[in-house]
């Protein structure tokens, strides 16, 4: 127990600015302080975040803080707070009771916002942290721009279709905010790097040459033991952290994404974000335990299941296709009560693959289509191939609310494919016939 919180205060502004990705190619974006990436937002676990908020955009937004387990009032979505209105200000304060990589986004028209930079990394430390020699945030995104670097709009139906269908991609390749930028890392070194996919809907599958890297948190942080890897997946809005070198003198890889289908209209590509290179010999101090935590898990793999969620496509007559959770669009679930064991079956019939999110809370996934996980996690995000059933097992802590959960690609969630639910104290009755009664939807 720490005897006293620590403030740690922030200024965000929103607005456009003209933002540099490459020498000579600038883009108009939509970000917090002029700058793409939004600054990094630290603290230490236990500390209290006041963000004073401003909103110089010309449209309402609101900050959610992705993976931070806040009061529901401060998560930051339409169903907590009212938009934050062109020149008005929000404060946000919250504590941050946990260790490891999130992140912050606007939560009002992402698939335009976001796609146009209004994003930035949080990061919370501790001291059981793993010592490493330095530590980096790499938040990986793309832009879909015209030949003079304007944020393309799809023009006729079927491209319409397409980019809901499958989601934005673009093919300006960003890492932090930069087209081919160069990752720096001295030799003899290990560095962790913390790995956030901000794009609207790329999947990346994290390879570096094929050198081997070493898996040591996920969204919501340290896992029990390193894992060492030569590739990762990233869906849109996980986060992995890696432990990285030691590299030799005068190395250079790409920081690359290899193909991952996921049975979108787009085909899949090998593509490199950035090149890694070498520079001088320098000692190190880093330490990577084999034990990086403990995770005591929240329930066995055949846990009778509380709640079933399913994530599917249906035929829309204005939109060709719409994005379903149990054959519906912006449903409001029924609650979940604190202190109750959540097991949700979480299914895909759609032959492409979805990224599920929980809002506020982290889960353990405990089977997915009948095998358990390969190791345990704590995560908010987890990918749904086509045709596939995971089992994820959560406990509400006293933080009762609106809450939501929603298929993170962009497009998806705000074609429908998202949920409100309450979490409700013990004496809160059950409201009645809740299942089918809609929520507003946020167009
Ligand atoms: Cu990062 Cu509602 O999402
Ligand atoms: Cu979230
Ligand atoms: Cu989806």
């Amino acid at each position: 127990m720490e005897n006293k919180e620590k403030i740690v205060e922030y200024l965000l502004e929103a607005g456009e600015f003209e933002w540099e990705i490459a020498p000579g190619k600038v883009v108009t974006a939509w970000g917090f302080n002029k700058q793409l990436p939004g600054p990094i937002i630290k603290a230490d676990r236990g500390d209290k975040l006041i963000i004073k908020f401003k909103n110089n955009l010309k449209e309402p937004t609101v900050i959610h803080w992705h993976g931070i387990r806040l009061p529901a009032s401060m998560d930051g979505t339409d169903a907590v707070q009212k938009p934050v209105a062109p020149g008005e200000e929000f404060e946000y304060r919250f504590i941050v009771p946990d260790a490891g990589t999130f992140w912050y986004h606007s939560h009002a028209n992402e698939t335009a916002q976001m796609e146009r930079g209004m994003y930035g990394a949080l990061i919370v430390n501790d001291k059981n942290d793993p010592i490493t020699d330095d530590e980096k945030v790499l938040m990986i995104d793309d832009m879909k721009l015209t030949s003079d670097n304007e944020f393309k709009k799809p023009g006729w139906f079927f491209a319409r279709w397409l980019e809901r269908h499958d989601g934005r991609e673009g093919e300006t390749l960003l890492i932090n905010g930069k087209e081919n930028s160069e990752i720096n890392i001295n030799a003899g070194q290990i560095e962790r790097w913390r790995i956030i996919n901000s794009s609207s809907a790329r999947y990346f599958l994290l390879h570096l040459d094929g050198k081997e890297f070493q898996i040591i948190s996920t969204d919501g942080g340290l896992i029990e033991s390193p894992r060492t890897v030569t590739e990762v997946l990233i869906t849109p809005a996980e986060r992995y952290d890696i432990a990285v070198g030691p590299f030799n003198e005068g190395e250079e890889f790409s920081f690359e994404s290899l193909p991952y289908n996921r049975m979108a209209s787009i085909k899949p590509k090998r593509q490199t974000f950035a090149t890694v290179k070498v520079g001088k010999q320098k000692t190190s101090i880093a330490s990577i335990p084999s034990k990086l935590s403990e995770i005591k898990p929240l329930a066995l793999q055949n846990a009778e299941v509380t709640r079933k969620i399913k994530f599917s496509l249906g035929p829309s007559l204005k939109d060709g296709v719409n994005f379903l959770i149990n054959n519906d669009t912006h449903i409001n679930d029924k609650p979940a009560r604190v202190g109750e064991l959540q097991i949700w079956e979480v299914s895909n019939t759609s032959l492409m693959d979805h990224p599920f999110h929980l809002h506020g809370f982290f889960f353990q996934v405990i089977d997915i289509n009948g095998q358990p996980p390969e190791y345990l996690a704590w995560k908010d995000t987890i990918n749904l191939p086509p045709r596939s059933k995971v089992k994820i097992a959560w406990i509400p802590d006293n933080r009762p609310g609106t809450w939501m959960y929603h298929c993170h690609i962009l497009e998806h969630h705000e074609a429908g494919m998202m949920a409100h639910f309450d979490v409700i104290n013990n004496d809160q009755p059950e409201p009645e016939n809740i299942s089918h009664h809609k929520h507003h939807h946020h167009h």
